[in-house]
């Protein structure tokens, strides 16, 4: 713990000044590379692993896959497959890549395409899925065995124009299966808020029905799971009842990761108001965290628990973070622009938080704190969740 400490404060005093002075898409490719590269030395592998070490009392089990904790790095850091070895070592209990679409894609035109958000440590994030496609990053991904599980984020192709729900779910179809025997769950990315389309595609039933229907098609098919933004108001019991229905049908649908995004920047942010209008595209990071728990706690009741798993992602920074998310139903959950604020050292700092807070409350272990803070029976009176000082 006190290691992990030691870094993130070395992190952000040494380190994050240096890198924050530099253009953010150079510096997200920079550091890509980086890990990439530095992913191919075993010795450094093997004392990373060491040092990120995560306690059995964080092992989930979902859908059917074992995660060695329940903290996942979120789609987007990695695009394209390259850095899953390093990543892997980082304390990170599964990697999601992507998003990938089924061709190669340059993502939005014009520069700059994502802005930090400083005094929020959040970013905003215009970068429109850039990706090498998805028979490249197959190929790529084949080549590695991780010790956690591999999700794949699928998304369909960026062309600069609004493609049809009917031709995004066929690509999406092809896709899928360019990833069996390679990723051990997949995600289908439903609601990127700075493709051409906007939001949601298939926020109509019978849409995201036929895009089930395409995946379908394949044998041997991984968990997927939906990440999704629901439409209106997305803690609606009728909005969430819909998506329910819809995906009832499909058994390989084993879950969501609801997209939440901050739904009043001007009030909630303290990035001034000229500087938010001067930037576009999806806000991440700690803001995000009451929209997304709010959302949470309206969905953990109303899905079939024995059928479905909600992955909690958005602002997620600190252990007491995670935990509360997990609290309110959340079986995994991810973060990213937590390592862009606090440097790779939070992962390991959110593991040994989490532990110390299982502890606290008399849980074994994770799985047992799932929910427990919204109507799920734990078998004693855990703490109530209390929103906390950030
Ligand atoms: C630089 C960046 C790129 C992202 N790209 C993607 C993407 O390609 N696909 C996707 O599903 N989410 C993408 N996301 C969203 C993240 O997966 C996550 O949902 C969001 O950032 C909220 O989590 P955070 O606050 O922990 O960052 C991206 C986020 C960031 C910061």
């Amino acid at each position: 713990m006190q290691f992990a400490i030691a870094l993130m404060e070395f992190y952000r005093w040494a380190i994050r000044p240096i890198l924050f002075r530099l253009d953010p898409e150079w510096i997200h490719r920079a550091t890509v590379v980086a890990c990439r590269t530095l992913g191919r030395s075993k010795v450094f592998l093997s004392a990373l692993e060491r040092f990120a070490a995560v306690d059995p009392q964080l092992r989930a089990r979902v859908a059917g896959l074992d995660f060695p904790a329940p903290v996942g790095l979120a789609a987007g850091f990695d695009k394209n497959g390259e850095a899953v070895d390093l990543m892997s070592r980082l304390g990170f209990g599964f990697i999601e890549v992507g998003s990938v679409s089924e061709h190669p894609s340059a993502g939005n035109p014009g520069r700059p395409r994502i802005w930090r958000l400083t005094a929020d440590e959040g970013l905003r994030v215009h970068y429109g899925c850039p990706n090498d496609g998805a028979v490249t990053v197959a190929g790529r991904l084949r080549a590695h065995r991780l010790a956690v599980p591999l999700g794949v984020n699928l998304v369909e192709t960026n062309t600069g124009t609004v493609t049809s729900p009917e031709h995004a779910a066929d690509e999406l179809g092809v896709a899928v299966g360019r990833f069996i025997g390679i990723a051990d769950y997949i995600v289908l990315n439903l609601s990127c808020p700075n493709m051409p389309r906007g939001g949601g595609l298939f926020d109509a039933p019978v849409k995201l029905a036929y895009l089930l229907q395409a995946c379908a098609r394949h044998d041997g098919l991984p968990p997927v799971f939906l990440k999704l933004t629901p439409s209106g108001d997305p803690g609606n019991p009728r909005v969430i009842d819909a998506i329910l229905e819809a995906v009832d049908p499909f058994g390989f649908v084993k879950g969501f990761i609801l997209n939440i995004p901050n739904p009043r920047p001007h009030a909630t942010l303290r990035t001034s108001a000229a500087e938010i209008d001067r930037t576009r595209g999806g806000i991440t990071g700690p803001s995000l965290l009451e929209p997304t728990k709010a959302v949470i706690r309206a969905w953990y009741p109303r899905i079939d628990r024995t059928r479905h798993a909600l992955i909690g992602v958005g602002g997620i920074a600190r252990a007491e973070d995670a935990y509360e998310m997990i609290r309110l139903g959340a079986s995994l959950v991810q973060l990213c622009t937590a390592l862009v604020y606090r440097g790779p050292g939070v992962v390991k700092r959110i593991n040994d938080g989490l532990c110390r807070l299982l502890e606290r409350d008399g849980f074994r272990d994770i799985g047992e704190a799932v929910g427990t803070g919204n109507g799920r029976r734990a078998i004693f009176e855990p703490a109530p969740i209390v929103a906390t000082e950030r």
